[in-house]
């Protein structure tokens, strides 16, 4: 991937599909186009081969059991399916359902559906560095809880809660677990086996694989998670997730994963490494810039600054020639309300409008970082110069 202007930084947004990726995909829109269900000819038989091939991939990375991997169309889906899924199977059990203030969409408005429903749902608040307090957690159980979901990496500050812990106070409670690890899986190691976790969902986007193909880990056994569908169709997906089988997608989501299995810890420490000089530079210029997240329980690849007292969105107008960054979540950028991250960790909704977004990734080489810290240093100069 060579780098290019305008330089491309918002890698939690979406990345760019994977060129070994792509190459993996293209036979299986129009060669071995089969539909992975229609196993009784060769075409059928080769798309269900690839897919198998693609579970295990996926399992691997999370080591889990590739039966325990279904695929949806992303990570939204994904936590719709887990969250629904678990509050209707076990609603016998219980109707209380405990997450965090600083989620995802995904996860808070399938909250507030529940809510309307008559389901209870406690949002726990965060530190100023983002992090839940597993003992809040502990102390939000009740006899009624049957679902706990707290997000493993932040999309807007990459802060990293403390899932393990997390897993294993709902465990200890008889309680399910789940996280949404859409900004984690392929950027940190993540091990089912070892984290305490019974439903995780993860995106074919944001690991250079392709759009709209995602998938939801389910553990089997210890315990065995059951969850009921959300929609309903042919059954495929053991009837949690009908619909036919996105092959091409779901070939590309195994081969990322397979590739960020190799490459993660390589990239990481050079990812951190600019993260912290970029950081470094911006205080030097600039020294009321504010970092937002955890100092270093975060994701290598993010960095979320407040510029006190200058407008991101007319810093990043300012550089849409040159680098793209964000202000923040992608699914709320449209929107003027004030990022519910920053505001939840203790930002004014002021300064949570001076917030910028830089998720770094593969496509950047040592050029685009120094070229992106020259240009934001220069724009925020003009900007103090102006103002
Ligand atoms: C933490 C988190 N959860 C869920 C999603 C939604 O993922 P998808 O686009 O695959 O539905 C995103 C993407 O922005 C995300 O960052």
């Amino acid at each position: 991937m060579e780098s290019k202007r305008p330089v491309y930084m918002d890698h939690h947004a979406t990345t760019p599909v994977d060129p070994r990726v792509l190459e993996t995909m293209l036979p299986y829109f129009s060669e071995t186009f089969g539909n992975a269900g229609s196993i009784d000819h060769v075409y059928g038989a080769v798309a269900a081969d690839a897919v198998r091939k693609a579970r295990e991939q996926c399992a691997h990375i999370l080591n889990a059991s590739a039966d325990e991997i279904y695929f949806t169309s992303g990570a939204t889906e994904s936590d719709n399916i887990a969250i629904l899924g678990v509050a209707e199977q076990y609603a016998s059990k219980g109707d209380h359902i405990i997450t965090c203030v600083t989620e995802h969409k995904a996860v808070l408005d399938t909250g507030k559906h529940l809510q309307k429903t008559g389901k209870s749902v406690t949002y726990l608040p965060v530190d100023k560095y983002g992090l839940v307090d597993p003992s809040a957690v502990e102390a939000a159980i009740t006899d009624k809880t049957v679902l706990i979901s707290i997000m493993t990496a932040n999309n807007e500050i990459g802060t990293i809660a403390p899932i393990k812990e997390i897993g294993k106070i709902a465990h200890d409670h008889g309680v399910i677990f789940h996280t949404d690890a859409a900004q984690a899986v392929g950027h940190i190691p993540m091990d089912m086996k070892k984290m305490n976790i019974d439903l995780l969902s993860f995106s074919g986007h944001k690991i250079y694989g392709p759009k709209g193909i995602g998938g939801l880990y389910v553990r089997s056994s210890s315990p065995r998670v059951k969850l009921s569908p959300v929609m309903f169709g042919g059954g495929q997906e053991k009837g949690v997730r009908s619909g036919t089988l996105n092959v091409p997608g779901i070939v590309g989501m195994g081969k990322a994963l397979a590739i960020a299995e190799k490459e993660m810890g390589k990239a990481e420490k050079q990812y951190r490494q600019w993260t912290t000089q970029m950081f470094d530079s911006f205080k030097d210029v600039y020294p009321s810039v504010m970092l937002n997240g955890h100092p270093t329980k975060r994701l290598a690849h993010n960095l979320n600054v407040c510029f006190p007292g200058i407008e991101s969105k007319a810093l990043i107008h300012l550089l849409k020639d040159d680098l793209a960054i964000s202000a923040g979540s992608a699914c709320t950028t449209t929107s003027v309300e004030p990022s519910h991250v920053l505001l939840a960790i203790g930002r004014t909704v002021e300064e949570s409008h001076s917030a910028v977004r830089f998720g770094l990734g593969r496509g950047n080489d040592g050029d685009d970082f120094h070229f992106s810290i020259d240009m934001i240093i220069k724009c925020i100069q003009a900007i103090k110069k102006i103002s």
